[in-house]
């Protein structure tokens, strides 16, 4: 049975977006705007985030930047605030403003490592629990979208503090909708995959991201069996979990890119054995050869987009 579509639309409601500057982020504000709602529209880069209003503005919708580097301490609270100063309200947050800065585990320095924590896992968490103290004031629910990632999901070569990060994210989304649920706050992580500057550094994706940068369009294989596409093919999936539409929808960890759409699972328990007693080394040894065949877990995200 389908869904109405009218309940998608955003009209009246208010979304704070974290690093709207550019890339998914950017592509998600114009696409909530153009749903109706007003869009907190924050990034670091002060230029990138007042462009963005600006377009919004020049399409007649309401938008309002808010300057400040998520992950440090009074940002997620000025987003929040921002909304409830010009647009009345707070409905919706995508969690989405992101850095690397890949490095295999050997040769990363602290520094590179609480960055990315920070503003992804700390930022994250500061913002949601930002937005949902103003959801449990004003009542009447809302919804948090975080942003997660394949490489927190599967691994990936030298994105351990990234990886870490987007696991954490997807971790928290779990307890956050079970914390969540009776305040009617619905809470999902979106997994995307798109050409944007931030996969520009993937070298697998470079030459991609240039060409769609010229103006040329994407191979079909790449969009169809790969899931890769454009920062504008993620923004409906965050105005779809933001809408009524998706009332009811939370805990779920969804996948978007290119022409494909996936529900992840989350991770359990592929197989189970018991031992009276307890397990012991000698018991682990003789079993561990027919208990783990064919459930070993694969690893990594497929890198070859041919
Ligand atoms: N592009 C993909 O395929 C992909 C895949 C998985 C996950 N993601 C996630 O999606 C989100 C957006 O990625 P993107 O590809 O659009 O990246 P991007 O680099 O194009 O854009 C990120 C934006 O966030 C801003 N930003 C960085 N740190 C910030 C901070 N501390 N506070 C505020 N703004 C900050 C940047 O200035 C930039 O405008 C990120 O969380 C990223 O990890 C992207």
């Amino acid at each position: 049975m389908g869904g109405n579509p009218d309940n998608s639309r955003l009209d009246g409601k208010v979304v704070v977006v974290t690093g709207a500057g550019q890339g998914i982020g950017r592509a998600t504000a114009l696409e909530l705007a153009r749903a109706g709602a007003a869009v907190v529209v924050n990034d670091l880069d002060a230029d990138a985030a007042h462009a963005v209003c600006d377009t919004i503005r020049a399409n007649s919708g309401q938008a309002h930047a808010v300057i400040a580097a998520i992950g440090t301490d009074g940002a997620a609270e000025a987003c929040v605030s921002a909304a409830v100063d010009h647009f009345g309200r707070l409905d919706g947050l995508f969690a989405n403003a992101g850095v690397l800065r890949d490095s295999v585990l050997w040769k990363t320095e602290d520094d590179a490592f609480d960055l990315v924590i920070a503003t992804h896992l700390r930022g994250t968490f500061q913002c949601a629990r930002a937005a949902v103290r103003q959801f449990r004031a004003q009542g009447g629910g809302g919804s948090l979208i975080y942003a997660a990632s394949p490489a927190g999901q599967s691994g990936n070569f030298g994105q351990g503090a990234y990886a870490a990060a987007k696991a954490g994210i997807v971790g928290m989304m779990r307890s956050h909708a079970l914390e969540l649920a009776r305040d009617k706050v619905t809470v999902n992580a979106v997994v995307p995959t798109a050409l944007t500057r931030m996969t520009a550094t993937i070298p697998a994706l470079a030459a991609h991201v240039a060409a769609l940068e010229r103006g040329e369009p994407l191979p079909e294989n790449l969009r169809a069996k790969h899931g890769i596409g454009t920062a504008q093919d993620i923004a409906p999936l965050v105005v779809f979990l933001a809408s009524g539409a998706a009332r009811g929808i939370t805990g779920q960890c969804i996948g978007i890119g290119g022409d494909r759409l996936s529900l992840w699972t989350h991770p359990a328990e592929v197989r189970i054995a018991t031992q009276s007693g307890g397990w012991h080394v000698e018991h682990l040894t003789e079993q561990w050869p027919d208990f783990s065949e064919g459930a070993i877990q694969p690893l990594g995200v497929p890198l070859a987009f041919d």
